[in-house]
């Protein structure tokens, strides 16, 4: 994809708040349409409001394939093409491992992993027809590092969700669809919403990275768009902890240990 987002158009689920919110004024401000979808239509209604007549929403539940059935044919209806996907939802468990019941584990990966999949079925398609396109999936640093013990269905989710996109990037290249993964750090949203509690509260480990505004993560979005990059990472800290892990993953799961047991 060019550069130049003029002509195209986005959708993006969990689009009325934090990344979802920031990656809509991002893209927008460069010309594209977008189709801000959320769970919580008002939130949706309100970051399109922002946008203007450039933008539409909609009520989508990433559980519900038929939700975002009713997404592509509304965008393909009143914009005539999608172009950019960006899988966002991403919700919490948080608890120690025996806390946690299969119930939220079976929550989580429904919205964080198989909403992933329900989108690549609806939309692949449509991308696959045209002959191009661009894949956004919010992972998060959690899914390229060890991190908090204390959310494991978020980490096992997210480092799925980086998996996915390494081999769905190589699949759709040679067929003129780009992937980008987003891996954030911590980033200043309405994410603790998203955070259900299980037992007593702990403290988790995993690398100390900082925390960046909504905005600056939804400009590296847009500009990974147009410069075709796979990997964004609001913090580049994560590139130093990954080679440090690559060279020797026991040395350095035993290096976070003990910087948390201080
Ligand atoms: N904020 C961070 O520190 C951080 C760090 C790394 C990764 N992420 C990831 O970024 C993504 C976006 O999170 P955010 O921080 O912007 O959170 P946010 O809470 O500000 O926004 C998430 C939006 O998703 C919507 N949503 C929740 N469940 C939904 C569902 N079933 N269907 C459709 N929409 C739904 C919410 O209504 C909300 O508007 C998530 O995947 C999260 O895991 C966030």
């Amino acid at each position: 994809m060019s550069t130049h987002l003029a002509d195209t158009v986005a959708v993006i689920t969990g689009g009325g708040s934090g990344i979802g919110r920031a990656t809509a004024h991002a893209l927008a401000a460069r010309g594209a349409r977008i189709v801000v979808t959320d769970i919580d239509l008002q939130r949706a209604e309100t970051v399109a409001g922002e946008l203007g007549d450039q933008a539409v929403a909609a009520a989508a539940d990433v559980t519900d394939i038929a939700d975002l059935e009713q997404v592509r044919d509304l965008a393909l209806a009143r914009f005539g093409h999608i172009d950019v996907v960006m899988n966002n939802v991403g919700v919490l468990a948080v608890g120690t491992v025996e806390d946690i019941p299969l119930e939220a584990w079976q929550r989580v990966i429904d919205l964080n992993l198989l909403s992933v999949v329900r989108s690549n079925l609806v939309f692949l398609p449509t991308l696959l027809e045209q002959g191009s396109g661009h894949i956004v999936n919010t992972a998060s640093t959690a899914g390229l590092l060890p991190y908090g013990f204390d959310r494991l269905p978020y980490t096992a989710t997210k480092h799925a969700l980086v998996g996915l996109s390494e081999s769905l990037a190589l699949y759709l290249r040679p067929r003129g669809i780009r992937v980008s993964c987003l891996c954030p750090a911590g980033v200043a949203t309405n994410i603790s919403e998203q955070i259900t509690f299980y037992g007593e509260p702990t403290t988790p480990i995993g690398p100390k990275l900082p925390i960046v505004a909504a905005e600056e993560v939804g400009e590296s979005v847009a500009e990974a768009i147009g410069t075709d990059r796979f990997l964004i990472l609001t913090a580049p800290e994560v590139i130093d902890e990954l080679r440090e892990r690559a060279a020797d993953l026991d040395g350095y799961l035993a290096r976070i240990a003990a910087d948390y047991q201080k």
